[in-house]
């Protein structure tokens, strides 16, 4: 069985200049396929809000809903690191409150945390979890937790300028102690620059080829999630047609009477079959 993959095992990819990538995941069945096909990281991300529960935005779903979807993937992986997506304003209010919430993530089975942003409270929050044994994945670029101040999906660190500034946010991220960082949604310059003046690892979500990790979330990749679809999410299979086609054939053959067949019901034994015969006039 292949080894688990932890904080060192991501280092050492980006030391050796060699790839990793990672896979959003919800449930047991789908977070055992993923793993079972190789999958370095496995992410519980809060998108699910959108993308399983159907909440327009992520900022509906919090701890408890979270802690569920945790739970799940977990009992479903045995090479891949786990990392729980920290719901919107779950590490907010106060570093106390920040480390029960992340801490209940890892007691649930969770290697690691993400959280979004990189402002001086993130930093102390995040040097702090990881002072308690919890590693953390940063996330920055477009956050998705912060659309209204962004003021909608927009690309982010698009001059030299903002690009400087995303930097200037991931070393103080890197200072704080992440062991990796998300870059979502920025030009791939930007990320090549950002990601070349960093000693830890940057993922691309939408960033470009020059990050160490790569990150699509599963539903896109499946083809499951029809919604929208983000620019950079590659479909590799056409999971709604395959659910569309599956429902209107399990529809039809139960209305024409061939579901269930000969096959698939439970038979009695001869001896009991002649009593019901007995008692049928
Ligand atoms: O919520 C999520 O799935 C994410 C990834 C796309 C990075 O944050």
């Amino acid at each position: 069985m292949a080894k688990k993959v932890t904080v060192r095992t991501i280092q050492k990819i980006k030391d050796n200049n060699e790839k990793f990538s990672m896979l959003t995941a919800y449930d047991y069945s789908t977070a055992k396929y993923i793993d079972e096909a190789g999958i370095d990281v496995i992410l519980i991300g809060d998108s699910l809000a959108m993308t399983a529960l159907g909440y327009e935005t992520t900022h509906a779903i919090g701890v408890d809903e979270m802690k569920i979807f945790t739970k799940a993937v977990a009992k479903g992986v045995n090479h891949a690191m786990v990392v729980t997506d920290m719901p919107f304003l779950s590490y907010h209010t106060d570093v106390a409150t920040a480390i029960k919430n992340c801490g209940e993530m890892i007691k649930l089975g969770a290697n690691a945390v993400k959280i979004e942003g990189a402002d001086e409270y993130i930093y102390e929050v995040i040097r702090r979890l990881v002072g308690c044994g919890i590693p953390v994945m940063g996330h920055v670029g477009f956050t998705p937790q912060f659309l209204n101040t962004i003021g909608g999906y927009n690309i982010q660190g698009k001059s030299f300028e903002a690009a400087s500034d995303i930097l200037f946010q991931c070393s103080r991220l890197e200072q704080a102690g992440v062991f990796s960082i998300v870059l979502e949604m920025v030009p791939e310059e930007s990320a090549k620059y950002i990601s070349e003046n960093l000693t830890v690892p940057t993922i691309s979500c939408g960033a470009g080829r020059y990050c160490t990790g790569q990150v699509i979330v599963c539903d896109d990749l499946f083809g499951k999630f029809s919604d929208f679809k983000p620019k950079f999410a590659r479909r590799y299979g056409d999971m709604k047609s395959l659910i569309l086609n599956c429902a209107k054939q399990f529809n039809e053959d139960v209305k024409n009477g061939s579901y269930p067949n000969d096959n698939e019901v439970f038979k009695l034994s001869e001896d009991e079959l002649e009593q019901f015969k007995r008692h049928i006039c």
